[in-house]
């Protein structure tokens, strides 16, 4: 009789998540580094569950702010970009963010595929001529409605005048698709995270939704729209594509289309929400399955922005806490659905009494346990009442602060063991089998705490395992060193 062989057929979910695309005449600042870690946390989670994974982040180069800023520095607008989007990747560098592809919109192969994609949504009808007259907010590059205003200003830049615009330009039909988002939203072909922002978006479409201006006739730094090289495409249009034409000009990445998840902040809801899904739709392409959507970091309750001058560089953080760290307070210190006031005495305060104090003041004194009382050998045992399921959940609900307060409280949770059990007490009474069990349990902890870190802290999570896995533990060198 032959052997029978089988094939194991091991089916991988792909997995491709997007950030923004940032405006390139600013520098990356917190709230950017925030969505990118949130980006990158979720690709290294879903790599090592053995996803097939794409994560892309990029600069958003065309548009009147970008034109005027590179005016303003004396550049041509292709130097100024190539300039400004290299901080990008510096800034992810820096952070240890590994994204799997760097898209700039300047690139020609996504300006094909943006004007391929227009030109289908042309041709099925879904694109006319007429005149926009209205309000245009040049930091947010949007179209203002009445009730968009505050003072007569765009809430997120009331340093800058809306500027009045009369032009002839082309109109997306977005009116058309208002059915057929909101069923779908219902449906739950796309989800909106959190619920509140789903409402929201819900709610709006409701009231009604008007076309909306593609086209720009004064902004020459952009793609020309296909069938009339007179306008450029309205750099939202040509953004949002990114997320597709990454898809189709990235080697081997077609499959990755439709993306699982794009994250984003609740500034830009509308047009990933609603925007992007219309355009999608009318150019007969598939549905992203999740916008997900987080809060802002402020400065005293004011947003983070260049434009308020109140920004944290990363850059100068890593250069405070070391990357590790700053990848763990940073995740630690927005809730995600909602805002969060952010200052350096917080992550000062949170660095010392979660991380210097906490993991790795438990994780010296475990090790040096190992070491004095089991000569460096313990069996890890099995601690049932770890709940690993609710890490993942939280990470499935965005809620990376949640995953890590969980890690922190199996951490809290050794502590107050190893302070009512007093080991250096049952050792000297020579109860060394169960200080042995209890350093076992102990290990385990740690070494799943060191596991489930690996995608917020890549390197501390390896080292706490390798320590915890070696032949003889010996007390470990201190995990976080006292800040200056
Ligand atoms: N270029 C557009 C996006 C096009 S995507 C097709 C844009 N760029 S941006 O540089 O202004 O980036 C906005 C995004 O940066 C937010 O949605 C969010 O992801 C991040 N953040 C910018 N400021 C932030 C805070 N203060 N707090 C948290 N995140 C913030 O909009």
């Amino acid at each position: 009789m032959g052997e029978l062989h089988y094939i194991i057929v091991v089916t991988m979910s792909k997995f491709y998540i997007t950030t923004p695309i940032y405006y390139v005449n600013d520098k990356p600042h917190l709230g950017h580094a925030y969505t990118t870690l949130c980006a990158d946390i979720l690709a290294r989670w879903h790599e090592i569950k053995g996803d097939e994974v794409f994560f892309l982040t990029g600069t958003d180069e065309h548009g009147a702010k970008v034109q005027q800023s590179a005016e303003a520095a004396g550049l041509t607008p292709q130097d100024f970009v190539d300039t400004n989007s290299q901080k990008f990747k510096d800034a992810w560098l820096a952070l240890n963010i590994e994204p799997d592809y760097f898209i700039r919109t300047s690139q020609v192969e996504h300006e094909t595929v943006v004007r391929e994609v227009l030109q289908k949504v042309y041709d099925r009808g879904f694109i006319y001529k007429g005149i926009y007259e209205g309000l245009y907010c040049v930091g947010c590059e949007k179209f203002l409605q009445t009730d968009d205003l505050v003072n007569n200003k765009c809430p997120l830049h009331p340093n800058q005048e809306p500027v009045h615009q009369k032009e002839e330009n082309y109109f997306f039909k977005l009116s058309a698709w208002r059915d057929t988002l909101l069923k779908s939203i219902e449906e739950g072909k796309y989800a909106i995270v959190p619920e509140e922002r789903k409402n929201e978006v819900v709610g709006k479409l409701k009231k009604g939704l008007d076309d909306i201006s593609i086209s720009r006739a004064d902004v020459s730094w952009g793609v020309k729209v296909p069938w009339d090289e007179s306008q450029t495409i309205y750099v939202w249009v040509d953004a949002l594509i990114n997320y597709y034409s990454a898809t189709q000009f990235v080697p081997n990445k077609k499959d990755f289309w439709p993306a699982q998840v794009h994250l984003l902040a609740k500034d830009i809801l509308w047009f990933h929400a609603v925007i992007w899904e219309a355009l999608l739709l009318a150019a007969d392409l598939k549905l992203p399955k999740i916008v997900a959507t987080h809060g802002f970091f402020t400065i005293d309750g004011q947003k983070m922005s260049k434009s308020l001058g109140n920004i944290i560089d990363p850059i100068d953080l890593v250069k405070e806490f070391g990357v590790e760290s700053v990848r763990y307070l940073v995740m630690a210190e927005l809730p995600f659905t909602s805002d969060g006031d952010i200052s350096i005495a917080r992550l000062r305060g949170r660095y010392q009494s979660v991380l210097a104090n906490g993991l790795g003041n438990c994780f010296s004194r475990v090790t040096n346990m190992i070491s004095s009382y089991a000569q460096g050998k313990i069996l890890p045992t099995v601690v049932k009442e770890l709940k690993v399921d609710d890490f993942e959940l939280a990470l499935n609900n965005f809620r990376f602060d949640q995953a890590l307060s969980l890690l922190m409280s199996w951490v809290r949770l050794v502590d107050g063991e190893i302070e009512t059990a007093k080991p250096w007490q049952m050792f000297k009474d020579g109860k060394v089998d169960e200080v042995a069990k209890l350093l076992g349990r102990w290990s385990y902890v740690l070494l799943l705490v060191g596991k489930l870190l690996t995608p917020f802290m890549p390197q501390t999570a390896e080292s706490i395992q390798k320590v915890l896995k070696a032949d003889t533990i010996s007390k470990a060198e201190p995990l976080f060193p006292r800040l200056n």
